[in-house]
């Protein structure tokens, strides 16, 4: 694996593949790598002749009280993870490169797909991704980008991009990796103390409830989250934020399920939040 630092270094990268006719995948990443990230790094190699990935801890999708400061930031140990896995290049730009001007004046807007939950909770986060995404895009030109399902609005968020702004870009989602207690892997879980770790579990136990009452056949959605809720709401310590079943495209609610639709979820358990969804 090659470590490319510079916007200019990897524009010589790609011309360089480009030239020699190579298809290239790409996993943009903000690093803390977990056997999630790793699952993309397999489709890209499975899709793609070339793959980049990018670590790059994005501060323009971080609101002010969130946690930019403290995101893990674990460089060493995510380049040993991305090359056993097979990544070709390792792009890890600065700040200084990627935002020479501070932030950015034209920024990429989510529309009404990236209002609500997530959107709601955290304003402007939407703007954020997709401006560093349409940025590496511009940077990488790949022909497919790899993203996970645990982020499922984003993933919404970029597709809409990808297609209202005609990027040449394929995107693929690749399914939440879970721990095997059923806790959807994430950068955050480490913030997690083994007691907030035990409540955060009834997230992803109230979505499989929801699952298993889909697969018996139920197709309302307000019985389906009427279950989730039941289950949110009787955890002490554990804070909902939102549980809700919707169009798994644009986000908006559904009032009867139907396959590919998701159920979202989002909890506060101590100073971390969780997100998690299934597709039914
Ligand atoms: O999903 C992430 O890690 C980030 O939101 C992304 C897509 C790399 C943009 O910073």
């Amino acid at each position: 694996m090659q470590a490319v630092e510079t916007i200019s270094e990897m524009r010589g990268v790609v011309a360089n593949a480009r030239a020699k006719g190579k298809s290239i995948a790409f996993v943009p990443t903000m690093g803390a790598l977990h056997e999630g990230h790793l699952t993309l790094i397999d489709e890209a190699k499975r899709v793609g002749e070339v793959v980049i990935m990018s670590i790059f801890v994005n501060p323009l999708q971080f609101g002010p009280s969130e946690d930019f400061d403290r995101y893990p930031r674990t460089l060493d140990h995510d380049a040993k993870l991305a090359d056993e896995r097979g990544v070709d290049f390792l792009f890890t730009p600065t700040k200084e490169d990627m935002y020479p001007a501070q932030a950015p004046v034209v920024m990429v807007h989510p529309g009404a797909i990236g209002k609500e939950w997530e959107g709601a909770v955290r304003p402007h986060h939407f703007e954020g991704v997709l401006t560093i995404v349409a940025k590496l895009f511009n940077i990488v030109m790949p022909d497919v980008a790899v993203f996970g399902q645990k982020d499922l609005q984003q993933v919404a968020v970029i597709k809409a991009m990808v297609r209202d702004l005609n990027f040449p870009v394929g995107i693929h989602v690749v399914p939440i990796v879970r721990e095997p207690d059923g806790l959807a892997m994430s950068s955050r879980n480490r913030y997690l103390s083994p007691k907030d770790r035990e409540l955060g579990l009834i997230l992803s136990r109230a979505l499989f409830a929801m699952r298993d009452a889909f697969i018996k056949g139920e197709r309302r959605a307000s019985a389906l989250e009427a279950i989730g809720w039941r289950m949110l709401e009787r955890v002490v310590g554990l804070t909902p934020r939102y549980l809700a079943v919707v169009n798994a495209d644009t986000f908006q609610r559904v009032n009867t399920v139907r396959h590919g639709d998701a159920a979202i979820g989002a909890v506060r358990v101590g100073e971390t939040r969780l997100i998690d969804n299934i597709i039914f």
